[in-house]
C-alpha cells in the first residue's frame, strides 16, 4: 500500500514545518499549501535536509474560494488535512480585525467545503489556549468555559471550532482542535524553527534576538501580576512534541479511533513559568547575560495559564518530553545558525 498523504497547510510556517518532518519521519506523504505570507520557500529545502524528502508544495491563498476548490479537485488522494495556515498576530488583529476574520474563517471554510466535494473526512485544527481567556482555575482543563474574547485573533480560534462543531454535526466530517499553549523552541538540527518577520511579538524570539544582538533590551512587561515573581506565567512546550501531537491526532483519525466527533485536546507541558524564570532558564542554557528591563503590562496579557494535560496524555497517550533547558538551547542553537546564514 502506498503511503498516506495529508495536506498540510502553512507547512512553511514554525509549527506547521516541524509538523510535516514528524509525519515525513512517521511514514506520511505530504502536500503543503501555504502563501508564504509569513513563511520563506527556502523552508522546503531545509524540512528535505531534515527528512531526505522534499515535500510536494503549492503556493496559493486558502481564502481564494475558486483556487482552494480546484486545488482539492486535483488531489482527491488526500487522506486527511492538517490546517495551521492563519494570521497569528494578536495585536495586529486588534488593527485589521476584518483581515483577520476574512482570512481566517474563509480558509477554514474553503477547505472543508473542498473536504466535502472530495469525501475527505479527517482535520486537525490548531487551535490556541487563548480561547479561555484568564481561566478561573488553574490548571485548565478542556471543559473550562470559553472566554469572551480579548482580540479578533483569539475570537477567529473559538469560531473556527464553532465552525467545525456544526460541520461535523451536518456530516460524516471528525475534527480534531488542538489547543496549544505557548510553542517555542526549534528542531535539533537547527535547520527550521520560528522565523519572525520584523520585530517578534513573542518573548522567546525577542529573548535570542536580544541576546544575538539584533535587539537591544528585553522589555519585560509588567512585574506587578498576582504571581511568585510578579512576572506573567506561562505553559512553554517544545515545537517538535507539540508537532509529535499532530501525527498522534492524524493517527487517531485516520484509524477511526475518535470518540468524539470534534474532539478538543490542551497541548501543554502542564507546568508554569515566569518572564523571569524564562530569561533564568536561557541565560543557564546558552551561557549568554540578557540585557532587559521591567517595563509596564503589555494590554490584553493574562495574568497566567498553564494546562491540565491529563486528557491528552490518557486519551492520545502523547506527553510532552523536553524540558525547558531543551527548549532554550534548541531556540538559541537556531538563532546562531541564522546569523551565521546572514550574508556578512
Ligand atoms: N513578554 C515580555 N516581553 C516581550 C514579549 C513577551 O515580557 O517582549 C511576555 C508577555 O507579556 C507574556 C509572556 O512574555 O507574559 C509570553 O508572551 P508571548 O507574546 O510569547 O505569548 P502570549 O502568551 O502573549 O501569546 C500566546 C500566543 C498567542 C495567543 C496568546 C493568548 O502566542 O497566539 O498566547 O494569550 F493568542
Amino acid at each position: 500500500m502506498g503511503k498516506k498523504k495529508i495536506l498540510v497547510t502553512g507547512g512553511t510556517g514554525f509549527i506547521g514545518s516541524h509538523t510535516v518532518v514528524e509525519l515525513q519521519q512517521n511514514g506520511y506523504e505530504v502536500i503543503i499549501v501555504d502563501n508564504l505570507s509569513n513563511s520563506s520557500i527556502e523552508v522546503l529545502d531545509n524540512i528535505a535536509k531534515i527528512s531526505g524528502i522534499m515535500p510536494a508544495f503549492e503556493k496559493f491563498d486558502l481564502s481564494d474560494q475558486i483556487l482552494t476548490s480546484a486545488f482539492m479537485k486535483r488531489h482527491s488522494d488526500i487522506s486527511g488535512v492538517i490546517h495551521f495556515a492563519a494570521f497569528k498576530a494578536v495585536g495586529e488583529s486588534m488593527e485589521k480585525p476584518l483581515d483577520y476574520y476574512r482570512n481566517n474563517l474563509m480558509s477554514l471554510i474553503n477547505l472543508l467545503e473542498g473536504m466535502k466535494v472530495n469525501k475527505i473526512t479527517s482535520i486537525v485544527f490548531s487551535s490556541s489556549c487563548t480561547v479561555y481567556g484568564q481561566p478561573d482555575v488553574l490548571p485548565v482543563t478542556e471543559k473550562a468555559p470559553i472566554k469572551e474574547a480579548w482580540s479578533p485573533y483569539g475570537n477567529t480560534k473559538q469560531m473556527c471550532e464553532e465552525i467545525l462543531r456544526f460541520s461535523t454535526m451536518a456530516n460524516t466530517l471528525k475534527a480534531i482542535a488542538l489547543r496549544y499553549f505557548n510553542p517555542i523552541g526549534a528542531h535539533d538540527s537547527a535547520l527550521i524553527g520560528e522565523l519572525p518577520i520584523g520585530t517578534p511579538n513573542n518573548l522567546v524570539p525577542f529573548i535570542t534576538q536580544t541576546a544575538i544582538g539584533k535587539r537591544e533590551c528585553l522589555s519585560v512587561f509588567g512585574n506587578d501580576y498576582n504571581t511568585p515573581d510578579g512576572t506573567a506565567v506561562r505553559d512553554y512546550i517544545h515545537v517538535v512534541d507539540l508537532a509529535k501531537a499532530h501525527v498522534i491526532a492524524v493517527e487517531r483519525m485516520l484509524n477511526g479511533k475518535c470518540k468524539l466527533d470534534l474532539e478538543i485536546f490542551n497541548l501543554g507541558t502542564g507546568i508554569g513559568y515566569s518572564v523571569l524564570d524564562m530569561i533564568n532558564a536561557f541565560e543557564e542554557a546558552s551561557g549568554e547575560k540578557l540585557n532587559y528591563r521591567i517595563v509596564p503590562r503589555r494590554p490584553g496579557d493574562i495574568e497566567m495559564v498553564w494546562a491540565d494535560t491529563r486528557f491528552a496524555n490518557s486519551e492520545l497517550g502523547w506527553k510532552a518530553e523536553k524540558n525547558i533547558n531543551e527548549m532554550m538551547l534548541s531556540a538559541w542553537n537556531w538563532e546562531k545558525a541564522l546569523f551565521s546564514r546572514q550574508p556578512k
